[in-house]
């Protein structure tokens, strides 16, 4: 079975939603660590209730460059089993870029999602990006992480219409409901072989 990694800064609530979707064994994949930036993200406690192994790699006051400090990443999944051949990486709300050499290590094997519909509204506060702009619609996107930010094939894609009212708050609690439905998806597919990439498309058989 493949192992997974899950790489958290925060609340972890689509860490949970993957942890949760595979205790159900909807999933057939076997969750070797959650690895958090941050020593007081809440996704640490929510990981360890359910019975997953955790690891905090500080970054804040890391002095060395966005390669080493992800070196230190790389060797910790390695060390859990999650390796370019029998591994996958799922970025959830991991609020850091990664650097290139990661990336090729561990080429379409790193997943990531973004609450917003790729290429629109990548960075940050994607939510306030897309009322800022008067879309109609948002969503969320799981992908394949490349070298750029919020770039790479995309899995799966969930609408979301945008009402007169909306605010930040609002739209991003409607676009999170969706993420929890298609980050578990998209890890399903991944791990039931069921995603080839040809170039920038991921296609799903
Ligand atoms: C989620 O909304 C995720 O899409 C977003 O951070 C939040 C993390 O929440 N990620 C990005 O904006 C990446 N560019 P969570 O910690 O509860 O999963």
């Amino acid at each position: 079975m493949l192992n997974l990694g899950i790489l958290i800064s925060g609340r972890g609530s689509n860490m949970e939603s993957i942890l949760k979707a595979i205790k159900k064994k909807r999933i057939p994949i076997n969750p070797a660590i959650v690895i958090s930036n941050k020593p007081d993200a809440d996704g640490l406690k929510i990981a360890q209730r359910l019975g997953v192994k955790t690891l905090v790699i500080e970054s804040r006051g890391f002095k060395g460059s966005r390669w080493q400090y992800d070196r230190k990443i790389v060797e910790a999944l390695t060390e859990n089993g999650v390796t370019p051949l029998n591994g996958l990486v799922c970025l959830a709300g991991f609020m850091r870029i990664i650097s290139p050499k990661f990336v090729r290590k561990y080429k379409n094997r790193i997943l990531n999602i973004h609450p917003a519909l790729l290429p629109a509204f990548p960075g940050l506060k994607s939510q306030k990006q897309a009322l800022d702009y008067g879309s109609k619609y948002s969503g969320c996107t799981v992908h394949f992480v490349d070298d750029g930010v919020d770039t790479g094939p995309i899995i799966i894609q969930s609408v979301v219409k945008i009402k007169e009212d909306d605010t930040e708050e609002t739209l991003s609690k409607r676009i999170l409901k969706e993420e929890h439905k298609a980050y578990p998806e998209a890890v399903n597919l991944f791990a039931r072989k069921r995603i080839k990439v040809s170039g920038l498309r991921a296609i799903i058989s």
